[in-house]
């Protein structure tokens, strides 16, 4: 079975998709991101998904998007951050790790997050009061992601590339 050697889970604001680019470049593997092949195949940003389509038909393109993509790519794979909730995307990831995937949680805390993703307007499920939203979600979802993570990574205190050193190095020791 093909795997992503590395599956990058977290809340927005942990930096998901700019450590992924960043590890990629230090292993020399490729990076792919689900929010991207979401807003490909659909034709128009995420935010206009959920505008035009709602919530709903978002989870159902992203369960699509993320079981292909861990079916067909060997690289890094940042998956958006409510991408775990789905039961069978759970089941696929624990299947991948049980065959070597490493399952990463980039953890972090409320206080770090929120600046980063409060200034981002892309984030329709944070759109207001990002805060409070981004606690509630991280709440209801931090089981799944410490149940699914092979390791985890809190964030707080380094760089986006610091965070892809400490990964690297997880994978030289492994
Ligand atoms: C979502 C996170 C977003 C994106 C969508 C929904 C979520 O990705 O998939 O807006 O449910 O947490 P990031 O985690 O990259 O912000």
């Amino acid at each position: 079975m093909t795997s992503p050697r590395i599956v990058l889970i977290g809340p927005p604001g942990s930096g998901k998709s700019s450590v992924g680019k960043r590890l990629g470049r230090t292993l020399g593997i490729a990076w792919r991101d689900t929010d991207v092949d979401v807003a490909e195949r659909a034709g128009k940003s995420i935010p206009d998904i959920f505008f035009d389509d709602g919530e709903a038909a978002f989870r159902a393109f992203e369960k699509e998007a993320v079981a292909t993509a861990l079916a067909e790519h060997d690289g890094v794979l940042s998956l958006g951050g409510g991408a775990v909730l789905d039961p069978d995307t759970q089941e696929l990831l624990e299947s991948h790790a049980a065959s070597g995937a490493q399952i990463v949680f980039l953890d972090v805390s409320l206080a770090k997050a929120a600046p980063r993703v409060g200034l981002n307007r892309a984030r329709p499920l944070l759109n207001s009061n990002p805060r409070q939203q981004w606690k509630a979600l991280m709440e209801a979802r931090r089981p799944i992601y410490e149940r699914l993570a092979t390791a985890t990574v809190l964030t707080d205190e380094l760089n986006p590339d610091h965070v892809a050193r400490a990964i690297a190095e997880l994978e030289d020791h492994r």
